[in-house]
């Protein structure tokens, strides 16, 4: 594939500051707290840019006076392949700017600029395998669970996906997949599509909204204790950071737990995504049921399917 993975994604806010401090507690590791910053500068004119264990820097945060998504950017694996995403944004009727070291447009459902850079891979350090008891199957021997001896805080591996509201879906999806080279890897019928660039089940999703926003940024963890403990930690400082978990989505598999940051954003941590190695063995589906957003869990409150601060952000889009 020439795309291959995310690399970062820019979240404009209006608390710089106040979100940095979550996204610190959130497990990200915080590179540099001056970048931008002159004497005369009040605290939210700071950029803050985070690193995953994994993925190297993935997240830039930058003062914005509503929140939103600025910038995602796509990793591929070399030159020639900058050159026909460039082609495939042409051929889409799409203005893209091109330098040596990246092709870079902005769709227009969403407002996201999207820059395509070449970037190596992922490099994980295979989670270990935790044995794990069952009925008829003592796995762990004479021994406590490995799980409930960790310490420390939960450290995200990497950014793993990232879903967005865009005004004109159509337009997003031509722009994703004829464009930039996303592959589709389901569908929820006339709503939102699940995107991939790399052999992660989904890492966009874009959903039909009457505002362009930032629905949720999501993070890879260990396992399902690793949700666990970080979702705990977080409430045990603020309660109102809930927003829907634990639970097991049906499409992409994956276990979840969303957060939402001092801006509005949801941050989502996440265990055992689906992969899709082999294009030829995945079948894409169209869902349209309960399943298209979870297999279990909690009811989905309100306020993950509408952000209370949607008609905020659809008032300040209106905004000359
Ligand atoms: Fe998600």
């Amino acid at each position: 594939m020439a795309l291959h993975r995310l690399t970062s994604v820019t979240i404009g806010v209006p608390n710089v500051t106040e979100t940095a401090a979550y996204y610190e507690e959130f497990g990200l590791t915080r590179l540099d707290a001056s970048a931008g910053l002159r004497g005369d500068d009040p605290p939210d004119r700071l950029e803050v840019r985070f690193a995953t264990v994994d993925g190297g820097e993935q997240l830039r945060l930058v003062p914005s006076p509503r929140r939103r998504l600025v910038e995602l950017g796509i990793g591929v694996a070399d030159p020639e392949d900058l050159d026909s995403a460039a082609a495939r944004l042409a051929a889409a009727d799409v203005a893209a700017d091109q330098t040596p070291d990246a092709v870079a447009a902005v769709d227009p459902g969403t407002g996201v600029r999207v820059t395509l850079g070449v970037a190596g891979p992922v490099d994980a350090r295979p989670a270990p395998v935790i044995p794990q008891n069952g009925p008829g199957r003592a796995d762990r021997g004479t021994a406590r669970a490995e799980p409930i001896l960790r310490e420390g805080p939960v450290r995200p591996r990497k950014l793993g996906h990232v879903v967005l509201g865009s005004t004109d879906l159509e337009a997003s999806e031509r722009f994703f997949i004829q464009g930039v080279g996303f592959k589709v890897s389901d569908t929820i019928a006339g709503a939102a599509s699940f995107l991939r660039c790399s052999t992660d089940h989904h890492n966009l999703l874009v959903q039909a909204a009457p505002v362009p926003f930032l629905h949720h940024t999501s993070w890879q963890v260990d396992d399902v204790d690793e949700i666990g403990r970080g979702a705990t930690a977080l409430l045990e400082k603020d309660p109102a950071r809930h927003v829907w978990g634990l639970g097991r989505h049906h499409i992409g598999s994956n276990f979840f737990w969303y957060l939402k940051d001092p801006a509005g954003n949801f941050s989502e941590y996440y265990a055992d995504l689906d992969c899709i190695i082999d294009d030829q063995l995945w079948k894409p589906e169209v869902w349209n049921d309960i399943r298209a957003l979870y297999n279990w869990g909690p009811p989905v409150p309100e306020a993950f399917l509408a952000p209370s601060d949607l008609a905020e952000l659809m008032a300040a889009a209106h905004q000359p």
